[in-house]
């Protein structure tokens, strides 16, 4: 479609949303706003895309960002009303053809762009429509008998409650040629006391040419809009609603309220259970398994690995078959090789834990490289900051750390050393060696039932005095 513009209503202050950030640039499903009626318009084909903005210099950045070159702003100020919005963003346009959409509606798709798109071919001008159940608050379609569309009626001018019944709404999208669509919108009369310019007029004056206005009938998820965190909300969860029935179509297994993405990549045959959250640029490879509660973001993960529940993984890398948690922390530059193992209560950031290796049980491994087949027994802290900095300890391979040892960074473990339980490791251990750094064990025998005769005389002196 490199003969159409698609031109992005977005000007105005989203004041419902009491937010120092601009309404469009809020998130549902992990992208900005204005990112979803943009990319549908580019899955269209189109030859550019031009967003009509009040100049807020955080979504041009954003914009810029996520589009480059593909994306243009151009400002409206002040907002004086649809029809005014597209008349600034018609100077931008260079193309035969012009598509117009708004900024809030994420759920609008390129399915009903590119049939409003074609319908404009044969007529003035089409838009799309919607059949709702509840009309108030849109703009109704009114149709002569015979069925042609005559007029879009805003809400607050409809004349009887036979209009006010009608049940077809108009849904803010528009295509028509270039010069047909910046004649009609030049033509436009303030009909309100604000001054505002309705776009929709430009239906009442168009339906009586030689060429009809069409309406496309569309999905009415097309007009879900957000102008509250309420509605925001809402259509989040149509949102995500839709990215799980992708996926499943996809073959991938999303059970109950999982929230995907939609930035999210998951290679056919993954499981994904209910509660889970996957962020970001999160990817999972075949045949992963997350289960219930766990929180993924910007996490990669390679092929059968097994998030058991309730883990939280932060930009880190997970190799094939290995597993995490339940109750992991893997924070950020963690990197958890083919068939590692972090266990129950285990933390670990900046740390990479080689193939085969396994901290199972009640760790914090910070800053620290642990070997191929290394063991880390329950209890092992990492002691990485001295308060002012991080310090590296780097575990040899095959090497084992029994628990409940402090390891003081920086400082290096050799390759099949063994650190006994209750070790405090100060120093390097060598190849092979082995460090026992605790208090000799001393057995008394018979001292534990002297030791209850004298606490329990101890007692009872102490009632008697009371
Ligand atoms: C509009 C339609 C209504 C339709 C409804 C669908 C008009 C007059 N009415 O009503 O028929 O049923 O959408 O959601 O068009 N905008 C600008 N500049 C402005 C004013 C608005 O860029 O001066 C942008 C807004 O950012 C928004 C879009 O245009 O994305 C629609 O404006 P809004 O005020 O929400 O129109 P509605 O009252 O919802
Ligand atoms: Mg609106």
């Amino acid at each position: 479609m490199k003969d159409v513009t698609a031109v992005v209503l977005a000007a105005g202050k989203g004041t419902r949303m009491k937010s120092a950030l601009p309404k469009l640039l809020h998130r549902a499903a992990g992208r900005p706003l204005i990112e979803f009626p943009v990319r549908a318009a580019l899955a269209l084909g189109v030859a550019k895309v031009v967003v009509v903005t009040s100049g807020q210099e955080e979504l041009d950045a954003r914009l810029r960002a996520a589009f480059g070159e593909q994306v243009t702003t151009v400002v409206q100020d002040p907002p004086r009303g649809t029809g005014d919005a597209v008349r600034v963003g018609l100077t931008r346009v260079e193309t035969e053809r012009v598509l117009v959409l708004c900024g809030d509606t994420p759920l609008v798709t390129a399915r009903e762009l590119e049939s409003v798109v074609s319908a404009s071919r044969d007529a003035a001008l089409a838009f799309v429509s919607a059949l709702l159940a509840e009309p108030a608050g849109y703009g109704r379609v009114l149709r002569h008998p015979d069925g042609r569309v005559l007029e879009i009626r805003e809400e607050k001018d409809l004349r009887s409650d036979a209009e006010r019944g009608v049940r077809e709404v108009n849904a803010g999208i528009y295509a028509a040629e270039k010069v047909v669509l910046a004649t009609a919108v030049a033509n436009l009369q303030p009909m309100n006391a604000q001054g505002e310019l309705y776009l929709t007029d430009v239906v009442a004056a168009l339906a009586p040419g030689v060429r009809a206005v069409l309406a496309v009938v569309g999905s009415a998820d097309a007009l879900v809009g957000v102008n509250d965190r309420s509605q925001l909300v809402a259509a989040e969860e149509l949102l995500y609603a839709r990215i799980r029935e992708r996926l499943g179509r996809e073959g991938v297994t999303v059970r109950g309220d999982a929230r995907i993405d939609d930035s999210v990549t998951i290679a056919a045959g993954a499981e994904i259970e209910a509660g889970v959250s996957l962020r970001g640029s999160t990817t999972l490879g075949a045949g992963c398994h997350i289960d219930v509660g766990s929180v993924l973001t910007d996490a990669t993960l390679g092929e059968r690995v097994v998030v058991k529940p309730y883990s939280v993984i932060t930009s880190s890398r997970v190799g094939d078959a290995a597993q995490i948690g339940p109750f992991a922390h893997l924070r950020p530059d963690s990197e958890i090789e083919t068939e590692a193992h972090i266990g129950n209560f285990v933390e670990t950031k900046k740390t990479r834990v080689r193939r085969g290796a396994k901290a199972n049980h009640l760790s914090y491994l910070g800053d620290g490289d642990v070997g191929e087949r290394a063991n880390i027994g329950a209890g092992t802290i990492f002691c990485n900051y001295d308060g002012y900095q991080k310090h590296r300890t780097v575990i040899g391979e095959g090497a084992f750390v029994g628990s409940d040892s402090q390891i003081v960074a920086p400082v290096t473990i050799g390759k099949g050393a063994f650190v006994a339980s209750g070790t405090t490791v100060t120093e390097d251990v060598p190849e092979d060696a082995m460090a026992l750094g605790r208090v000799r064990q001393v057995n008394k025998a018979g001292y534990a039932a002297k030791l209850r005769e004298r606490l329990s005389e101890e007692a009872r002196e102490a009632k008697k005095k009371k």
